[in-house]
């Protein structure tokens, strides 16, 4: 038996998950996706030619791996069909729980209604519906991708839904389906899905036996966790290592070495508590240099500087082995860096992640800065300053930084 590698995101989410999957996805038979759905924006260049995932594992662009969609995701099938036509000869390189649940349209309109209603508490989600499903599916109320199967039965069930629940559907302004139109639409989706679905936890544990290698690829971040983020300014699902287990179907000794990606500063999108946010010239420096604007919502993302807090709670909380180091090239070019090394709360300094960090100010540590790791290749070509870093910010969190990203391209990663 194998055990499979797993990659988490260590902040907010697009620390460059899917630059270090689709680099280690080179050496993989295997990648599977465990939890969230298209609210995930996983950006891949390969020899220049940019790809932006949602819901398709980052293996993809791997002929030689195969790709599964494991039973803790929430799948909008429209957006996922239209992911594929990015792609040829899927069949036998992607597989989808017949267990993971449905993201259908009316889970976005209740999204959005729902950030509307709370105006300006809104926790800024990217309107996709991800809440909706996933309260869907611990009301027990929600819909599997294997009830595909039966159209008829699932839009049935559908409209009785907006039938029972129709003082809700319509203070929120959201029509009801009509039986008709649904089952049109579910059979499309069941026309284009069907070659897909499949038990993917039997398929698991079976390339688990034959010692495949095996990358499970998380999605969002640590400080977005439902447990164990900024409650409520998270998303829905468990993002951290755990939610493998549960999102695939395993237990926690199937999970072997623990890659956890973090970027060199801090970003985040949407509301909610971001203790190191620079708010003048070093966070528009950062947003501008690093192209920090959302892959799936476009909005720009709130920069600020590396949060060495709340990055050792992500150690701890994923049992991280190596933490992968990325866009060290976007602070090239600063006189000083700094570094969040504790919070201030109620005049109090502490070193751990408190239960609400809405009041938490930042302590920091400055360093000095460097000119240029842009596209450097080997450690020991990195400015001293640079290396000076991440050895500190190693210490800080408590994990080796085995690998260090100077530039979106899959080739401009140092291996130390
Ligand atoms: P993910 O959601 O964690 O996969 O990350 P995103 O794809 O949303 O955001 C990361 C962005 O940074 C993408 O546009 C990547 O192409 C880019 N990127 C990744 N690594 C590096 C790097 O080392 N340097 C620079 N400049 N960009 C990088
Ligand atoms: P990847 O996988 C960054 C954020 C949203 C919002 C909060 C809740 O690309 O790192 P949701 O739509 O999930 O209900 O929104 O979570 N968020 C992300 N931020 N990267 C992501 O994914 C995110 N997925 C959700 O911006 O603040
Ligand atoms: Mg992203």
């Amino acid at each position: 038996m194998s055990q499979a590698q797993i990659v988490v995101g260590l902040q907010w989410g697009d620390e460059g998950k899917g630059k270090i999957v689709d680099h280690m996805a080179q050496r993989q038979e295997y990648v599977c996706r465990f939890a969230g759905g298209h609210n995930a924006g996983h950006t891949i260049v390969v020899d220049g030619k940019k790809f932006a995932l949602h819901l398709v594992p980052s293996g993809i662009l791997n002929p030689n791996a195969k790709n599964i969609v494991g039973n803790g995701v929430v799948l909008s099938p429209k957006d996922f069909i239209k992911e594929l036509t990015q792609f040829d000869n899927l069949e036998g390189r992607l597989f989808v729980s017949d267990k993971a649940h449905l993201l259908l349209p009316y889970h976005a309109g209740i999204d959005q209604a729902l950030e509307r209603l709370k105006g300006k508490g809104a926790i800024g989600t990217t309107g996709k519906g991800i809440g909706p499903a996933y309260s869907d599916k611990v009301a027990r109320v929600g819909h599997r991708i294997g009830e595909l199967l039966d159209t008829v039965k699932l839009a049935t069930k559908i409209v009785n839904y907006f039938e029972q629940n129709s003082v809700i559907f319509e203070a929120l302004d959201i029509t009801k389906p009509n039986f008709d139109e649904l089952k049109n639409e579910l059979d499309g989706y069941k026309q284009e899905l069907l070659p897909f679905i499949t038990d993917t936890t039997q398929m698991m544990w079976q390339i688990l036996k034959e010692e495949k290698k095996v990358l499970l690829e998380g999605a969002q971040g640590t400080m977005l966790d439902i447990d164990h983020g900024t409650y409520p300014y998270v998303t829905s699902s468990t993002t951290i290592s755990a939610g493998a287990c549960s999102g695939l179907g395993l237990n926690p000794k199937d999970i072997g070495k623990v890659t956890g990606i973090a970027k060199a500063y801090c970003t985040r999108v949407g509301n909610g508590p971001f203790p190191s946010e620079d708010l003048g010239n070093n966070g528009n420096k950062i947003r501008e240099r690093g192209h920090e604007f959302g892959t799936t919502t476009g909005r720009p993302r709130r920069c600020g500087w590396f949060d060495a807090v709340a990055a050792s709670h992500a150690v701890r909380l994923n049992g991280v082995d190596q933490i992968a180091l990325m866009k060290l090239d976007v602070l090239d070019g600063f006189e000083e860096v700094k570094v969040c090394v504790a919070y201030e709360v109620d005049g109090k300094r502490i070193d751990y992640v408190p239960y609400d960090l809405e009041d938490a100010k930042p302590v920091y540590k400055t360093f000095q800065g460097w000119q240029k790791s842009e596209g450097v290749r080997e450690f020991d070509k990195l400015p001293q300053s640079t290396q000076d870093y991440i050895v500190a910010l190693e210490e800080m969190v408590g994990a080796k930084i085995g690998i260090i990203s100077t530039s979106p391209d899959r080739d401009d990663t140092i291996i130390r």
